[in-house]
């Protein structure tokens, strides 16, 4: 049995960030508790509230605490409130810098329809057999290239430059192959290489190192193709990998498939601490209403306790009372079939919690990892 002392930074963020954040760490500071781990929590302002009180939205003291931490559990960034100012200055770049400052070049979006959930997706029920995997290149590409706006003759232009180093390809890549050896082995590689640059670099690069997984099949999808592919057969893919730009449209609309964008979580990991964040962003207009989906979240818990701590047994444990109170019919708003027990983003954690608790004493006595 092995006891471990962690530091976790949260960075409740904005809109409904604050709410799923909370509900995330009370199953992390459950699951220390119950299993005899101690995770220290520390809070800190990230986005448009540190904008608020600080004037910019990655304070030092933030990214300071999250290159010495264990692991970064963050809800969200953004909001009205912040769309009239200038793109460098809004909350959104407070995220952006993070990534970029900790180098967290490797986003992993797991996208995987449980079971209580099958219902849920809008798919017809022989396409529903979707468990893959996005990996998104996080820290290059046209997120970070130059960009600007100009006037010449009185006529306003903008740019925004993508850029690909080789090694910026090769060290995503290596990690999407390690991926799709542990799974199924099929490894889908998303571009553009019929127009862009970038993308024939990329091709390249994936195709040299596929030398290295002989037990990896590996096959390249135009990014048009990949999004028709998603919504015709997405029981094809295992494990994708694809620049920035197209991580983030082709994770959304896989999010689709499972029915919400509120379930979905995602670590962000390569040189610093890793950083987990469910992907649905701040939605302003849920917020301060207890009527957020903890889903993504919770499952960002157990994403960090497996993947950043090692701590498989807990993971399931808490992907187990998820599945259980799912399984008992309660669905925030986002996920309610007919017939199913709505309740809040408090009340929908509190059951995951109970659920929780009890799995631990049940199966303790079985010796089950502790
Ligand atoms: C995401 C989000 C971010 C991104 C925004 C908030 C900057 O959409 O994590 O998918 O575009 O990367
Ligand atoms: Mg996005």
């Amino acid at each position: 049995m092995s006891r471990l002392t962690k530091t976790i930074a949260l960075l409740p963020g904005d809109g409904i960030g604050p709410e799923v954040v909370a509900a995330a760490a009370s199953v992390l500071g459950d699951c220390a508790g119950e299993f005899g781990h101690r995770f220290g929590l520390v809070e800190l302002p990230i986005g448009g509230e540190a904008i608020e009180h600080g004037g910019t939205p990655l304070p030092a003291e933030t990214l300071n605490a999250c290159r010495a931490a264990d692991a970064i559990l963050l809800g969200a960034v953004g909001g009205p409130r912040w769309d009239g100012l200038p793109l460098g200055q809004r909350p959104e770049s407070g995220l952006l810098s993070l990534r970029k400052q900790l180098d967290l070049y490797i986003n992993l979006r797991p996208i995987h329809l449980r079971e209580p959930l099958r219902a849920v997706s809008p798919l017809e029920p022989r396409r529903r057999k979707i468990d893959f995997e996005i990996v998104r290149e996080l820290a290059g590409g046209i997120y970070f290239g130059a960009r600007g706006t100009e006037s010449e003759n009185g006529t306003e232009r903008a740019f925004d430059v993508e850029a690909y180093t080789v090694p910026e390809v090769e060290r995503v890549g290596r990690f999407a192959f390690r991926r799709a050896a542990a799974r199924r082995k099929r490894l889908a590689s998303v571009d553009k290489a019929n127009v862009l640059a970038t993308s024939a670099l990329w091709r390249k690069t994936i195709d040299r190192l596929a030398a290295d997984w002989p037990e990896v099949s590996l096959s390249h999808l135009y990014v048009d193709n990949a999004a028709m592919q998603l919504v015709l057969a997405p029981e094809q893919f295992d494990v994708i990998v694809t620049s920035n730009m197209f991580g983030d449209i082709l994770s959304d609309a896989a999010a689709g498939l499972v029915g919400s964008i509120g379930l979905i979580p995602s670590m962000s990991c390569g040189g610093g601490p890793p950083l987990f964040e469910p992907i649905h962003g701040s939605a302003p207009s849920l917020a301060g209403q207890d009527r957020a989906c903890p889903i993504g979240a919770i499952l960002c818990a157990s994403m960090m306790l497996r993947e950043a701590f090692g701590l498989d047994t807990e993971a399931r444990r808490v992907e187990a009372a998820l599945d259980r109170v799912l399984t008992r019919g309660y669905r925030t708003a986002d996920i309610a079939e007919p017939g199913a027990t709505v309740v809040g983003c408090s009340e929908f954690t509190g059951l995951v919690r109970e659920e929780l608790q009890q799995g631990v004493k049940q199966l303790e006595p079985y010796g089950w990892g502790v």
